[in-house]
């Protein structure tokens, strides 16, 4: 290595010091939990290309996590994590299963933890990761003793807050940085973008799209094909017809399905208002109408009425490449980024 190139990857290195020390891993780069799609191989691959992989729990039952989770230690000796959903109905279980397993980082997501699970998932001696969707919960979080927080903005795929990445990093990142490892995450596909996290005060980021077409990734063809063919714009938050019908914000592709939940969502409503339906049971029906649909799109390939959830960074997408090759092009666009700064590019 050339005398520059050491003295930019010592920049980097003191950038993410702290977020590579929390993780215990080369790159502060998180590989965020994609149900479906985040199983043994792709957490293994992030893992062993100097990042940190994490497991989707989503829906699996407790053997079924155990299973996962002994399968990916056979795959990596690196560092993982595991992605709990708080509203699991076995949420307590899951976490003795990583308790077991002795799973050294717990991501708790999907809604706000109460006290006692974040206790419970710290005295299996794991660190405690949280999303923190605004400023005045991210002081709540730490106070109930979370280790990192994950500050996730609307640009990212899946379940999605209604605040930009951007705009969250600078409400929480000034007044919370130096009191614990924050991740930023939502929109970042390059390593620029990482660059200026890392220097708004991040200790760290994590990606979820831009890991979908990693070759290790079991994602079906047609779920790949489809992020490399998609714009950023094509990545849209689900439409919510009347307020009185709440929808869950989920970013993802436009297709068949999308638009036909638009044409679900005025029809349940008609027959609601025509007295066919009760409210509670309408609104039952609008949730129901994505069951099953991120398996069959991730699993099945059923890209057309599946839900193919993706972040806009998905337009930064365009080739199925291996995980080590995604790490370096991140740092190398990341260096490039540091030397453009001192003027050394
Ligand atoms: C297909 C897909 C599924 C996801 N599933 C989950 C999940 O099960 N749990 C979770 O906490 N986040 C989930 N996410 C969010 C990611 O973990 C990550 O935070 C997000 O993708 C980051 O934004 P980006 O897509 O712009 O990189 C999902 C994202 C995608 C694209």
């Amino acid at each position: 290595m050339t005398a520059m190139g050491a003295s930019l990857n010592g920049r980097l290195d003191r950038l993410w010091q702290r977020g590579r020390a929390f993780l215990g891993t080369d790159y502060a780069i998180m590989g965020g939990a994609m149900s479906w799609v985040s199983e043994r191989h792709l957490v293994a691959a992030i893992s062993n290309a100097g990042g940190f992989g994490v497991i989707a729990c989503g829906s699996m039952e407790p053997t079924r996590l155990a299973e996962e989770i002994h399968a990916t230690q056979a795959l990596t000796t690196r560092p993982f994590g595991v992605n709990l959903i708080t509203m699991h109905p076995q949420l307590d279980a899951l976490i003795d299963v990583c308790g077991q397993a002795r799973v050294s980082h717990i991501v708790l997501a999907g809604g706000l933890p109460n006290a006692a699970a974040i206790k419970r998932a710290k005295d299996t001696g794991a660190k405690v990761v949280c999303f923190a969707p605004a400023l005045i919960l991210a002081k709540k979080l730490v106070r109930s003793g979370v280790d990192a927080l994950v500050i996730e903005g609307a640009e990212a795929g899946g379940h999605i807050g209604p605040v930009s990445t951007s705009v969250l990093a600078q409400e929480i990142l000034p007044v919370m940085a130096t009191e614990l490892p924050i991740f930023v995450a939502g929109g970042i596909g390059r390593g620029e973008a990482i660059v200026s996290y890392l220097e708004m005060g991040a200790a760290g980021v994590q990606l979820g799209t831009r890991f979908v077409c990693a070759d290790e990734c079991v994602a079906h063809a047609n779920f790949k094909q489809a992020f490399i063919k998609a714009a950023a714009r094509d990545a849209i938050p689900t439409t919510q017809v009347d307020p009185a019908f709440p929808v869950i914000p989920v970013r993802a592709l436009v297709n068949q399905g999308t638009k036909r939940f638009i044409a679900f969502q005025h029809e349940v409503i008609r027959r609601c208002r025509a007295g066919e339906l009760e409210q509670k049971d309408a609104q039952l029906e609008i949730e129901h109408y994505w069951a099953g649909a991120l398996k069959r799109a991730v699993i099945d390939g059923d890209v057309d009425t599946g839900s193919v959830m993706a972040g806009q960074s998905v337009g930064l997408v365009n080739k199925v490449q291996p995980c080590a090759e995604i790490f370096a092009e991140l740092l190398d666009q990341a260096l490039g980024a540091l030397a453009a700064r001192t003027g050394l590019s």
